[in-house]
């Protein structure tokens, strides 16, 4: 993985929030496959699957990472800008767990798996709530207090890895993932 660099604070917020409302696309895909299993048909577990491995490969990997970096700034920074900032942590480790769990669920149903139903359903609304509910509340909470540092001008070393979904150069291995985004969602 490369190396942190240093990144103006202002940058990483819009690189943040560009993530989230890519994350919410995801998150509307899984749960439109959650309804069709609901409904009794068979959830395309090829695309769950590529949506998974990119949540714990980018999400986990370089997305919460590099909010901890922010919020370590906030930490440091006035003391109501560090209100509530112990949650984070346990958050994102409780994200991270969920995304593995339910990611090892698609790809045994990838792989042909019997899985019940309502097992994946329940998973996936789970993990659904609990990405939308941590999303809303950065978004709405701790983002705007890292938006005032901006204009001071601070910098924050965060590792910039290419987004293999949405960045410029899409990879071959989320194929599934990206022929669904280009056939339903007006995204580039
Ligand atoms: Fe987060
Ligand atoms: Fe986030």
């Amino acid at each position: 993985m490369a190396a942190p660099r240093d990144i103006q604070l202002g940058d990483v917020m819009a690189a943040l929030r560009e993530d989230h409302r890519n994350f919410a696309v995801l998150l509307e895909l899984v749960t439109e496959e959650a309804t069709a299993a609901r409904q009794g048909r068979d959830p395309d577990f090829e695309l769950l699957a590529d949506i998974m491995h990119y949540m714990s490969g980018y999400s986990d990997a370089i997305h919460h990472p590099a909010e901890n970096r922010v919020y370590e700034l906030l930490a440091h920074s006035r003391a109501e800008d560090a209100l509530g900032l112990g949650r984070v942590e346990a958050d994102h480790r409780e994200l991270t767990a969920m995304t593995r769990e339910f990611r090892n669920l698609c790809d045994a149903g990838k792989s042909g798996a019997a899985l019940l139903r309502k097992r994946f359903v329940d998973m996936a609304d789970a993990y659904v709530e609990r990405l939308v509910e941590h999303m809303a509340w950065e978004e709405q909470e701790l983002f705007p207090r890292a938006d005032r540092l901006v204009l001071e001008s601070v910098e924050v070393a965060v590792v910039a890895a290419n987004d293999p979904v949405f960045g410029p150069k899409p990879e071959a291995t989320f194929d599934r993932l990206l022929e669904r985004l280009r056939e339903e969602v007006d995204w580039r």
